[in-house]
């Protein structure tokens, strides 16, 4: 996330749509026929590293990266994960979905993945992508609502919560709701894993929220990045 240099923005979060509206977030789908339903009659044309150098070009902080995170990225932010535990991870921020798809690689059929994208044109290419893949719903949405997301879904827990926000380049405020969110949201046990292409550069801003933060580093990403691991939320930030 490159732009997560910036100095952070005073008043509204660039999760929310200014300049660009989009459509509403489409109804969750029948679950048991098609829960991605399209976003739009045709899916968004062009590779992946088309998909989001454009999304990058036209929204900037809020995309904040310029190409999909690489498969050692994806690997390394679910490294660790019981799989046969999880009963359901929210991801946040999954742009045309190299972590989502390698989750579906790993994960158990059962386990429910709930994948949250505000940018249409990249939720289209998540529906697109995982259209035939029960366990998958794709929303069109704003992550710093996921907690009602998921709860219109009833799902009052999940086992880790999934980050490829631009974060940092969040308003505190925005950025406060959404880790309280996952706070109350994570089961016993779960995590938070944020991705970044800046690495180890907002390891204290984590460590003002998260008891136990853990840096992996990724070298083959472009640029190269790495994952935090976080456990045991703090009830208040630390100043
Ligand atoms: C750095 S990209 C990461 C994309 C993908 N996870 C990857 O690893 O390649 C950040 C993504 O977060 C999305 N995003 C930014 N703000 C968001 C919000 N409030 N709600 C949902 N998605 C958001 C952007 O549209 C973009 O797709």
């Amino acid at each position: 996330m490159p732009s997560t240099a910036t100095p952070e923005p005073a008043a509204t979060s660039p999760a929310a749509p200014a300049a660009t509206p989009h459509a509403p977030p489409a109804p969750a789908g029948d679950a048991k026929t098609n829960p991605n339903p399209p976003a739009s009659a045709a899916a968004p044309k062009g590779p992946d590293w088309w998909l989001m150098m454009r999304a990058f070009l036209t929204q900037g902080k809020r995309v904040a990266s310029f190409a999909p995170s690489s498969r050692f990225m994806a690997r390394k932010i679910l490294d660790g994960i019981d799989w046969d535990k999880a009963g359901s991870i929210v991801e946040l921020g999954a742009g045309t979905g190299p972590i989502t798809a390698e989750m579906v690689k790993k994960a158990n059929p059962k386990t429910r993945l709930v994948v949250i994208e505000l940018d249409p044109i990249l939720c289209g290419r998540l529906r697109d992508r995982f259209r035939d893949t029960p366990n998958v719903e794709v929303i069109l949405g704003d992550a710093t609502k996921f907690g009602e997301l998921l709860a219109e879904r009833g799902i009052p827990k999940v086992d880790h919560v999934l980050s490829g926000l631009p974060l940092p380049s969040f308003p505190a405020a925005a950025r406060d709701a959404i880790l309280a969110t996952a706070a109350r949201t994570i089961a016993d046990g779960g995590t938070f894993r944020q991705l970044t292409v800046m690495p180890l550069i907002y390891y204290k801003m984590y460590m003002r929220y998260f008891e136990d933060v853990r840096f992996r580093f990724v070298p083959f990403n472009l640029p190269p990045g790495g994952v935090y691991v976080c456990r045991g939320f703090r009830a208040a930030p630390v100043k």
